[in-house]
Formats: C-alpha cells, sequence, structure tokens
C-alpha cells in the first residue's frame, strides 16, 4: 500500500481491522509529499516507481493505491502493467457515496490533482445514479495533516474558506475524497454542519480487497496467524514513527527509511 505520507494510514487501519491475519507493507513518501499540487505525469511515474519497489523489494501479491491523487493519475496504467491486482480508492469512495445519499445532492473534496483531473466526475458518472455532484479541491489540507495539525484555528479558517461552495450547494453527503481528509473530519463537520454525512473510502476499499483476496485465492486462511506490519518512509523516519503511530495506532512500530534512485 503507498500514498504520498500518513493519509494512507486511514485505509491501512480499515484494512488491519477487516484482514488482521494479511501482511502489510506501507509506504509514505513523505520526501515527496505533497502530490496534490504536482503534475498527474509526475504523480505518475512516483506510482510506477513505488509500485515497482512493492512489486521487486516486498514481493506483494497486491497493491492498494491509498491515495486519491495517484489512483487519479495511474490506476488505469498500473493495472494495466503491474504483475499483481492493484486497487484503488475512487470508486469504492463513490460507491459509499452514491449509498449514503439521500436527497442526491452530493459533494467531494479532493486535491488540486485528484478534483482536476475529473477522476471523480467520471466515476459518479458511471454509476449512472441520479445524482447532482459538487466538487471543490482543498490545497492547505495535506499540508496540516502532515504536520499533525487537525483542529488548530488556522485549519478551520482554511476549512471555512475552502468549504464554503459546497455549504452554499446544500448537499447532503460530502465523501473525503483525499487519504488525507479523514483525520479532518472533526473541523470538516464542525464547518458543514452536523446534518452533512461524511463519508470515505477507507471500510470500502478495505471490503473490496478482501472480495479480491478471496476470489484469486490469495487471502490467508482466517484467525491463522497476526500479520506482519512494515512501514517505510522517503522522508524523516522518526516523524513518521511519532506522527504516525499517533493516527494509526500501536502496529505502526517497524519503520524504514526507504530512497528513490
Ligand atoms: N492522500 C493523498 C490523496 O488521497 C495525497 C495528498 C497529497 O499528497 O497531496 O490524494
Amino acid at each position: 500500500m503507498f500514498d504520498s505520507g500518513f493519509g494512507g494510514l486511514t485505509v491501512a487501519r480499515a484494512l488491519i481491522d477487516l484482514l488482521p491475519e494479511e501482511d502489510l507493507v506501507y509506504v509514505g513518501d513523505t520526501g515527496r509529499y505533497p502530490y496534490g499540487p504536482r503534475p498527474l505525469d509526475q504523480v505518475r511515474t512516483f506510482a510506477h516507481q513505488i509500485a515497482g519497489h512493492l512489486v521487486e523489494r516486498h514481493d506483494v501479491k497486491l497493491i492498494v493505491v491509498a491515495c486519491n491523487t495517484a489512483s487519479a493519475a495511474a490506476l488505469g496504467e498500473l493495472q494495466q502493467t503491474m504483475p499483481v491486482p492493484v486497487v484503488g480508492v475512487i470508486e469504492p469512495g463513490v460507491r459509499s457515496l452514491v449509498a449514503a445519499t439521500r436527497s442526491g445532492h452530493i459533494g467531494v473534496i479532493g486535491t488540486v490533482g485528484t478534483i482536476g483531473s475529473g477522476a471523480y466526475q467520471a466515476a459518479v458518472g458511471a454509476t449512472g445514479a441520479s445524482v447532482t455532484l459538487s466538487c471543490a479541491a482543498c490545497p492547505g489540507f495535506v499540508e496540516f495533516v502532515e504536520r499533525g495539525d487537525t483542529d488548530s484555528d488556522q485549519v478551520h479558517v482554511l476549512a471555512e474558506r475552502l468549504l464554503a461552495p459546497l455549504r452554499e450547494a446544500g448537499i447532503d453527503t460530502l465523501l473525503l475524497g483525499c487519504t488525507h481528509y479523514p483525520f479532518l473530519a472533526r473541523t470538516i463537520s464542525d464547518v458543514m454542519g452536523r446534518e452533512v454525512v461524511l463519508v470515505d473510502s477507507a471500510d470500502e476499499t478495505a471490503f473490496r480487497i478482501r472480495g479480491l483476496l478471496a476470489e484469486l485465492d490469495l487471502a490467508r486462511p482466517l484467525g491463522e496467524r497476526v500479520g506482519r506490519h512494515v512501514f517505510e518512509s522517503s522522508g524523516d523516519v522518526e516523524v513518521f514513527r511519532r506522527l504516525g503511530r499517533s493516527m494509526l495506532g500501536p502496529e505502526l512500530d517497524d519503520v524504514r527509511s526507504v530512497a528513490w534512485t
């Protein structure tokens, strides 16, 4: 599994809880975060590099692109070129979103790269659901999370400004279309109001992975043993251990450094 930094830990949590016997290698590319403002071509190059590393160095049986920006940039290509199944977070998130809305007026927030790519607009359209979609990019949110700041006045002020168009649009359900954003859920909910339901892609992605592993006969037998969890960071390993552990929990213990050549 990989993300630009800590965001994918929201998906890792759901996966560890649902499939405790599976081994997990998590790459947080904190040396090159944020991905959101980068050209999609560059994010695609990073995604290929990390996916290749997971297959070659760790011999993984499945790859989770636990990052919306990288999913928007590279999921299709990775699915065609990698020798193992590759799962993204956009389609599972959209499934939760469409299932949760009552009024049919839905919203998605994400990075500049994700929203600009049109991937969510296309994925919602592909469901065939009769809904009205409002989207907003939220530049700056990821940087707050990477600093471990999820509820300061500053992040609140930024959220007020970035989410104002969605409040005015009158949506009833909001998809957090960046895996970092669940860490900001309290702030986002304060701004949007309690009547707006927040959904994210983590649980649905974990269910999708469970289904795929079963279908391909790749799942470890239930309760066989507790999986091993290895974390790699391309940035400061100590910061990753300290902050990441406060976000994921005690499973985040073994953090190693990874460098790209
Ligand atoms: N967590 C990522 C996402 O879901 C990337 C955020 C970033 O690095 O800008 O898009």
